[in-house]
């Protein structure tokens, strides 16, 4: 019989700390109005000090399993995708195995920034489709507020990021009568436009150590961006690789019943919706309330998407993320 992996449960975790708009307005120069009407965010949550990423990931994790009906023991793989590991090595999937006490199950983290759980899905999908494993963990998980420049000088990326967690369950369905599957994901990157979206240190190719006082007094240490090249390339590569998948699925816009875009910017995937004559009760943000959380803004849409019953059994839903690399992916699952 054909397996067909298929999306168990879902969870997520945000901190309990809420940074409003107005509250980054004591770091830097910026305001309410020019925050919310360029990118629609109005909040985010940060962290507290003793917290970690691996706390976030654990609590999103535990509570994909509980959806899921499972527990960790049932777990044969993790896979976590970050940009913002908890320390240089380990992976920060080696700290949330210690956390919840799974046997040795192997880990690895995934590096493809705000394209990392799509790409990780891919990943999981094509284990669980070679029975390799059952059931695959899939964390996005972002800790930003410990990375980001609070001054005027790194205001353009600060208010944009916010920390957070989704997990999901990968699993093998033979069940003929669920019709439940990933059905496409489809990937792609570019990286000679890297250096238009990056932090550049610490990096190995520095000498004679990977940071320094310098490096630190340039600021290299904290995210650079070009955010208008990005929004362009964005709003092009979105609508691309939303459409491909759903060809490569024999699928048209009109049968989605649901699509989750990366949240960046609010009006990144407005432009996208617009272009595609998407109507706008088919899409679901919460951009609003947890800024962006890279790797982890999939999965904590996904969470809420179908904890708020805007998704069903049997509906189909649509992933579509951009971000630094560049790198752009989209997945199409029915529920
Ligand atoms: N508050 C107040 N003013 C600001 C702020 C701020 N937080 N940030 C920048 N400004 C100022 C600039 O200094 C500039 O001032 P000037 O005209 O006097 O020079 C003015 O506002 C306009 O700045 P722009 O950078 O041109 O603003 P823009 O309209 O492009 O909006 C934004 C910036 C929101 C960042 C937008 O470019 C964007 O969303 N880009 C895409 C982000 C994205 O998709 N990231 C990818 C995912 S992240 C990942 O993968 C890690």
């Amino acid at each position: 019989m054909a397996v067909r992996s298929r999306i168990a449960g879902t969870g997520m975790s945000v901190p309990d700390r809420v940074v409003t708009n107005a509250d980054l307005m004591q770091w830097m120069d910026t305001s309410e109005e020019w925050i919310e009407q360029r990118t629609g965010i109005r909040e985010r949550r940060w962290i507290e000090p003793g917290q970690k990423p691996s706390d976030l990931a654990r609590a999103a994790t535990l509570a994909a399993l509980a959806d899921a009906d499972l527990e960790v023991g049932d777990l044969d793989c993790i896979l976590l995708a970050t940009l913002s590991a908890e320390h240089d090595f380990p992976g920060t999937s080696f700290f949330l195995q210690e956390l919840l006490g799974t046997p040795d199950i192997p880990c690895f983290d995934l590096r493809a920034q705000c394209s990392g759980f799509v790409y990780s899905l891919a990943v999981a999908n094509g284990l669980v489709l070679a029975r390799q494993f059952r059931r695959v963990l899939v964390v996005g998980c972002e800790v930003h507020s410990t990375g980001i420049d609070l001054t005027t000088e790194g205001r353009d990326v600060a208010v944009l990021f916010g920390d957070g967690a989704g997990a999901v369950v990968v699993e093998a369905n033979e069940d003929e009568g669920d019709a439940s599957a990933l059905l496409e994901v489809r990937l792609h990157a570019e990286g000679k436009h890297a250096k238009k979206l990056w932090i550049e240190a610490p990096g190995s190719g520095f000498r004679p150590v990977r940071i320094n006082h310098e490096l630190i007094d340039q600021k290299r240490h904290f995210p650079r961006m070009e955010g208008r090249f990005v929004f362009k390339h964005a709003v092009t590569r979105m609508p691309e690789v939303l459409l491909e998948t759903l060809h490569a699925a024999s699928l048209k816009l009109e049968d989605v019943d649901l699509f989750l875009f990366h949240q960046a910017n609010l009006r990144i995937n407005e432009y996208v919706a617009q272009q595609l004559e998407i109507p706008p009760e088919k899409c679901f943000n919460n951009i609003e309330r947890y800024g962006n959380c890279s790797a982890a803004s999939i999965p904590m849409l996904l969470d809420e998407a179908v904890r708020g019953g805007r998704l069903a059994r049997g509906q189909l839903v649509s992933m579509t993320t951009f971000g630094s690399g560049f790198s752009w992916s989209s997945a199409i699952a029915r529920w």
